[in-house]
């Protein structure tokens, strides 16, 4: 990697404020501010949003530039989430990427949020082996829920998504029911590991094809506490073990039951977890032990790259870079942006 170029890679698309600095392949420094105004509401307020990533943006480009020992001169290009996100969140890092990036004269290079979820998969240190090409990727996030087709960097195809809710939303809105703290996905997860899975039942869809529905699971969950909660006020707290373990469980297996279907007629090998939802244990349980049983190499991100962060933008932006881009200076943010 003598010659590899310096990328400097900004996030901003929803509640993290993330900059990263990459040689090549090889992360160097990647810094997250996290923004935990949003707690006391229970879920993302757009408009704190933007405002604590222009707090925060500067002060986080700045660390990442000093953990890596990078001066701005020494940089090649400049890479930034331009979509999809919250609009006033991603106005702030495109505007901070454009400027720093015109100022400097080096190249400016957009990054789909989704890209840069899958192609975490591709930076130095995520597996000990690199993965191969082609490879399917089972993408959850807060906002997204995607079966992709991997066959080069800037080659996916979508086999699948949700028609509904995310499913990182079913997981956080379930939460909020059980009233656990925002995002409550980290909270189901640590919860589940003392729970009994086979406690409760909920409705699951079943749509044809690679496509996943969450609402329903969402309303069925809701209906069957208030229905215990008839009888038992105290329900929720007695059995909240439990109660996470059997949703986690169902929301796994919703996942599982899809990427089992795909692999099949794909025939594709090798498998990957990729976005917030892929640092949870159940489904992290469940694919490798699927993996092991039918003879698929399983790629679990390292927990650093699940959730959103500026690495993954970085070597979406290098694997860019290698293609020569250089986007224009009137580059816009896109709140919904085509995969
Ligand atoms: O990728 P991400 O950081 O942001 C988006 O692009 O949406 O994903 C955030 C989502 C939240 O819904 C959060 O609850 C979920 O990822 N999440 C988890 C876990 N860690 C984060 N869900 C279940 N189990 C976890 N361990
Ligand atoms: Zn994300």
């Amino acid at each position: 990697m003598q010659n590899a170029p310096y990328i400097l890679a900004i996030e901003s698309s929803c509640d993290d404020t993330s900059a990263a600095l990459l040689r090549g392949t090889q992360v160097i420094s990647n810094e997250v501010a996290s923004q935990a105004v949003h707690e006391a509401f229970g879920g993302v307020v757009p408009e704190l949003a933007s405002r604590a990533h222009q707090q925060n943006i500067v002060p986080v480009v700045d660390r990442a530039l000093k953990v890596a020992n990078i001066k701005p001169q020494e940089l090649s290009a400049i890479a930034f989430t331009n979509g999809p996100g919250l609009l006033g969140s991603l106005l702030v890092g495109t505007s901070f990427a454009k400027s720093m990036a015109m100022a400097l004269n080096i190249p400016l290079l957009p990054v789909h949020h989704m890209h840069a979820h899958v192609l975490a998969h591709l930076i130095a240190d995520a597996h000990p082996e690199p993965i191969e090409f082609p490879f399917l990727c089972l993408t959850v996030s807060g906002g997204h829920t995607q079966l992709i087709e991997v066959r080069s960097p800037n080659d996916m195809i979508v086999l699948g998504e949700t028609i509904d809710d995310a499913v990182g939303e079913a997981f956080d809105k379930a939460a909020k029911i059980l009233g656990l703290p925002y995002p409550g996905g980290p909270h189901i997860d640590r919860l589940s590991a003392s729970g009994d899975a086979s406690f409760m039942k909920f409705n699951e869809s079943n749509l044809p094809d690679y496509n996943f529905s969450f609402s329903g699971m969402k309303t069925s969950f809701l209906y069957a506490l208030q229905k215990e909660m008839k009888t038992n006020p105290n329900f929720i707290n007695h059995h909240l073990n439990d109660i996470c373990a059997s949703y986690q469980h169902a929301l796994v297996q919703v996942l599982m039951k899809k990427v089992a279907a795909a692999q099949k007629f794909t025939g594709i090998s090798k498998v990957a977890i990729a976005g917030g939802v892929s640092a949870n244990s159940g489904l992290r349980d469940a694919l490798t032990t699927w993996g092991a049983k039918n003879n698929i190499s399983i790629y679990l991100p390292p927990i650093e790259y699940t959730t959103d962060n500026a690495a993954m933008i970085g070597i979406a932006g290098y694997y860019q870079y290698l293609q020569g881009a250089n986007a224009p200076l009137s580059t816009s943010a896109q709140a919904k942006l085509k995969f």
